[in-house]
């Protein structure tokens, strides 16, 4: 038997490199080694955008065809979007019962999305209950499969610590049922964004999975470079250049990584040549995901028929899970 993963991403839209080479790229790999269970968290896409449900459905639908183009694949891995197992919620119930008040309240990350919440919309904005629920409704995520691993992006470490004392604390009063799910994480350098900021959607900084080769090579040509060098022919500084050297060492083998270095040190290659390379370089990896893109864009049906197998799926093994946990408690 093969062990269990769960991870999710909430449903925010497109999807950009940081998020593949972050978390996606992982997941892609252990694919073959493990059972894995990957979901759309529309619940936890609510705790903040409960007012914004006009996108929500497209925004499923982005989500999963960047999964698919990246090469998740639905033959190995179970794809599903968390509302359409709400078994998950009837567990979110009982975790919630187990869960003393203070470890949500001191959840870093929770912290961190209600500060930010705060900025945006002014200091009196409430947090909601159900914002402060997310550390135990993403623990029912992750139980809900009884999973061993979690890949996820270190940001999200914190919560499976939450994750891991709720187990505890259930299998004590209830008997012995959960693991205590592990985090993966990914060893790839986080990618920053082309301004050298955190690459986010909402910092208009970042390379879309759906990008075109035009878009991307386009936004490369934009990518911060050595700050220090005025002409193309001065002698460059490849570890002061903060963005386009970065993501060749990403993405170059480590041939190209060291010509790039010696040729921008001698001042015999442009920043303007070099990134139009880098772009070049870039579309090349991305130009499978990018057909594959293409071709779920144009079947629909195909990606809904994926969401709603793969969801079917999860249910089955999430009634099994739960009834048993439902034996435990004692409930009627
Ligand atoms: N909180 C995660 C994020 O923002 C998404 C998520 C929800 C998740 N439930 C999960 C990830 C369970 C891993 C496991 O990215």
């Amino acid at each position: 038997m093969k062990e269990i993963i769960v991870s999710g991403m909430r449903s925010t839209g497109k999807l950009h490199l940081g998020h593949y080479l972050g978390v996606i790229q992982n997941w892609v790999q252990l694919q073959d080694k493990y059972d894995c269970y990957f979901f759309v968290a529309d619940w936890h896409a609510l705790t903040t955008k409960y007012d914004k449900t006009d996108e929500l459905r497209q925004h499923i639908l982005e989500v999963v065809m960047d999964w698919l183009a990246c090469g998740i694949d639905p033959e190995k891995s179970t794809i599903y979007v968390q509302s359409l197992v709400p078994e998950i919620a009837e567990l979110n119930i009982y975790l919630g019962m187990i869960t003393p008040q203070n470890w949500v309240e001191r959840d870093p990350t929770l912290k961190d999305m209600a500060k930010i919440l705060k900025t945006k919309e002014g200091q009196n904005s409430q947090i909601n209950y159900g914002l402060m629920g997310y550390p135990v409704l993403m623990s029912s995520d992750i139980m809900m499969f009884n999973a061993h691993c979690v890949p996820v992006g270190i940001d999200q470490v914190a919560h499976i610590e939450i994750t891991r004392d709720i187990a505890r604390r259930f299998n004590n009063l209830y008997g012995e049922y959960f693991n205590e799910a592990k985090p993966i994480l990914n060893h790839c350098s986080l990618i920053c964004g082309l301004d050298g900021n955190k690459m986010g959607k909402s910092f208009n900084n970042d390379i879309k999975i759906s990008d075109t080769a035009e878009e991307t090579s386009k936004k490369v040509m934009s990518a911060i470079t050595d700050r220090s060098r005025l002409r193309k022919d001065d002698p460059g500084h490849p570890d002061e250049c903060e963005v386009a050297f970065k993501y060749w060492t990403i993405f170059g083998s480590e041939d190209e990584i060291e010509t790039v270095k010696c040729e921008c040190e001698k001042g015999l290659r442009g920043c303007a040549q070099c990134k139009r390379q880098l772009g070049d370089k870039i579309n090349s990896t991305m130009a499978e995901f990018r057909q594959r893109r293409k071709y779920y864009e144009e079947h629909p049906e195909e990606v809904e028929r994926i969401i709603e197998e793969g969801s079917a799926k999860a249910r089955a093994r999430a009634q099994e899970v739960l009834k048993e946990v439902r034996k435990l408690i004692k409930m009627y």
